[in-house]
């Protein structure tokens, strides 16, 4: 693997929560993104549980979730043999870094992160001290492999923010250039997906209607009923771009459809420019199906068999921890903590 200008081996990681329910947001807007970058970079493809249980999991379907990560980067296209997908937990590194930069990462630092404030809203006082430090454990996750990449969407910008303010301040204060600061792989084509029933929110899991989103199990027949429920502007789409502007059901629409289709939103737009939206659903709902179906049912067959998925994420959790250890060690050699 080639070396960035500072010597650092070219490096992505980039981490999934297991929650459950994965959806077309979750596909177009990072999973799918993360497919090519494994030409390019040595790749890591973590599934974040530790992440997910800052808030509360059933204990009794966190293995099944999990697993359901790790089927969706294989349906998507990420190859175990040339990338590393892998389970966090299974890397106790990762909480032993943790612990190391929570002493490095400021108060005020944290207390500017928007995603807690978003997450916590009124009941501060009542979350979990793990959904406050969550950007630092990012943080380790990231600089446990030296990562020199992390593709990002808009909402994890500040966190890899963060991550980069960390890394500095830890090679200053043990004076050693530890860490590479990991840039952001800002993911052109990464779609922000919306919800279908209401665009002005994002595409999400915990959204009460169904209706407003599809879900990586859904049927042909469910993708057809959820485009057509879709939400549709007043007008029929505008001739021009500018237009567009203020309306943000076609807006989203058109986004799926040019990331389905990996064209150019421009070049989509064209399309169905001044058309109606009777005609973008139909063709829309197509496109879906093409791109969704395989993937889904890639993600059937191998959800079917979870002790092989299982095996997966534990060689891929060995071939991390090689690169991890090694990283760990040097954190513990700087910091003064070994013996
Ligand atoms: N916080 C990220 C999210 O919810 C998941 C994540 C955890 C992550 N560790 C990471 C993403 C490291 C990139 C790199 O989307």
């Amino acid at each position: 693997m080639s070396k960035a200008p500072n010597n650092f081996t070219q490096r992505v990681l980039s981490g999934v929560q297991p929650t459950g329910g994965l959806h077309l947001g979750n596909y177009l807007g990072a999973i799918k993104n993360f497919v090519p970058l494994q030409e390019q970079y040595e790749s890591l493809f973590c599934v974040v549980d530790l992440h997910a249980i800052t808030t509360w999991q059933d204990p009794s379907d966190l293995i099944s979730k999990k697993c359901e990560v790790a089927a969706a980067f294989i349906a998507s296209g990420i190859n175990p043999d040339k990338s590393i997908i892998f389970n966090q937990s299974q890397v106790p590194e990762h909480t032993q870094l943790s612990w190391v930069l929570n002493c490095v990462a400021r108060m005020g630092w944290l207390n500017r992160m928007t995603q807690f404030k978003d997450k916590a809203g009124k009941n501060k006082e009542n979350v979990s001290v793990g959904l406050f430090t969550y950007p630092v454990l990012m943080a380790a996750d990231i600089l446990l492999y030296k990562a020199t990449h992390v593709p990002v969407g808009e909402d994890q910008k500040q966190h890899l923010e963060l991550t980069r303010d960390i890394a500095l301040k830890f090679n200053n204060d043990f004076n050693k250039e530890v860490f590479p600061l990991p840039e952001p792989i800002i993911m052109k084509k990464a779609a922000r997906i919306m919800s279908l029933r209401d665009a002005s929110k994002k595409m999400s899991k915990s959204d009460t209607s169904d209706f407003s989103r599809i879900s990586l199990t859904d049927s042909n027949e469910e993708i057809e009923k959820k485009i057509k429920k879709a939400k549709t502007d007043a007008l029929p789409i505008p001739d021009s771009n500018r237009s567009l502007e203020d309306m943000p059901e076609a807006k989203n629409l058109l986004t799926i459809f040019s990331a389905c289709e990996e064209e150019d939103f421009e070049k989509t737009f064209d399309k169905f420019k001044g058309k109606n939206f009777s005609e973008l659903k139909r063709d829309l709902t197509e496109v879906l199906i093409n791109k969704i179906g395989p993937i889904r049912d890639e993600m059937k067959k191998l959800n079917n068999d979870k002790k092989y998925l299982i095996q997966i994420l534990n060689r891929g959790s060995q071939k991390a921890q090689k690169i991890s250890i090694k990283v760990l060690k040097e954190v513990y050699e700087v910091t003064g903590l070994t013996l």
